[in-house]
């Protein structure tokens, strides 16, 4: 079977709109900062599939390792009938909870959402080919926009992996919990990854790799706004920086200006110091009881919590009261 036509939920024009926003609000601010969402056009979604074979990034291979051991007992417990997957990228983990599910029977649609349309195109295709009489709905949009116009009905399993949560601010993270339980039903499940605090001499080279992999998709948010907005960013001109922020528990991305200059976006003439940072990311990491309590406050029971072998990263399995 083959997928069926993307649903969109976020046009072009949308995409530019909200491109210019950020790109007005974050660029006239002290400090700079842009939002993580632009990052993927089609290079950034490659760029990041490359990030995620990287030695240094284990969050990838250490989710993969909970979902082969556990994909069985998630398909059994929900009985989900529709398999919803929120910033779904290539959806390559993923395989592996179908795969439990086609043994088990009963799951009659997946619905990956993304911003971006060449993962999306990329990954409904391939699923619809290698799972015949899997029903694939694509839908391009914004999970912090767009989660009250998912499909209703039938015992749902809404899936948020890679520790994608963590990219958003706390605030951020709380109304996403809150709109995410608002268009579920009670019993319905959501099954949550997140990547979990650790040494940091682990955490940061898995956002700073020896081959500048991870820093060329920072810099490809720059290009995004060169190509779409017209800009005159000189993405040579930053400098890639992976910070471990300790009270706060997450990694902050930014790049930084290698010298003085000026740059034309919109009808902004926007000054860079030399050394001054743009922030472009942040990767929050989580402890267990502030999960269930995140996931609590929203109206969320927890009810499984797995990690890997080495405790880097956890996978909960979470109901809706
Ligand atoms: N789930 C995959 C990909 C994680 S990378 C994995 O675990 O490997 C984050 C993904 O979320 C990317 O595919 C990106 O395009 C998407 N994304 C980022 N912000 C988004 C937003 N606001 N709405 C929808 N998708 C978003
Ligand atoms: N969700 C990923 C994470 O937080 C996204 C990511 C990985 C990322 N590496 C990055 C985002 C580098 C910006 C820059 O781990």
């Amino acid at each position: 079977m083959s997928a069926e036509p993307l649903e969109i939920y976020l046009e072009e024009q949308d995409l530019g709109r909200g491109l210019r926003e950020d790109v007005r609000t974050g660029l006239t601010a002290a400090p700079k900062w842009l939002p993580p969402k632009w990052f993927y056009d089609a290079r950034g979604s490659e760029l990041f599939e490359e990030i995620t074979r990287l030695p240094e990034y284990y969050p990838t291979r250490a989710e993969r390792s909970v979902l082969a051991e556990r994909a069985g007992e998630i398909a059994e417990l929900t009985g989900a009938k529709t398999l919803i997957e929120l910033g779904s990228g290539s959806s390559e983990k993923t395989r592996l909870l179908l795969d439990a599910f086609t043994r088990r029977g009963g799951l009659g649609t997946f619905v990956p959402l993304d911003v971006s349309v060449s993962a999306l195109r990329q990954s409904t295709e391939q699923i619809a080919a290698d799972y015949p009489g899997l029903r694939v709905r694509g839908i391009v949009g914004d999970f912090t926009r767009h989660l009250h116009r998912l499909p209703a009905g039938g015992r749902r399993l809404v899936i948020f992996l890679g520790g994608t949560i963590g990219n958003l601010l706390p605030a951020e993270r709380a109304g996403f919990l809150a709109a995410m339980r608002a268009a579920l039903e009670p019993g319905d499940w959501l099954l949550l990854g997140t990547d979990l605090v650790k040494d940091p001499a682990v955490i940061v080279p898995a956002y700073d790799d020896g081959a500048g992999v991870t820093a060329e998709f920072n810099r490809n948010v720059l290009r995004v706004i060169n190509r779409e907005l017209d800009a005159d960013f000189d993405p040579e001109a930053f400098t890639h920086v992976a910070l471990w922020d300790p009270e706060r528990e997450w990694i902050e991305m930014r790049l930084r200006a290698d010298r003085p200059h000026r740059v034309r976006v919109l009808d902004l003439d926007v000054a860079f110091a030399a050394g001054e940072e743009l922030r472009t990311e942040v990767s929050a990491k989580f402890r267990p009881e502030g999960i269930a309590a995140e996931l609590a406050a929203a109206g969320f029971t927890a009810h499984e919590f797995w990690t890997d072998a080495d405790g880097r990263f956890g996978v909960t399995l979470a109901r809706a009261d």
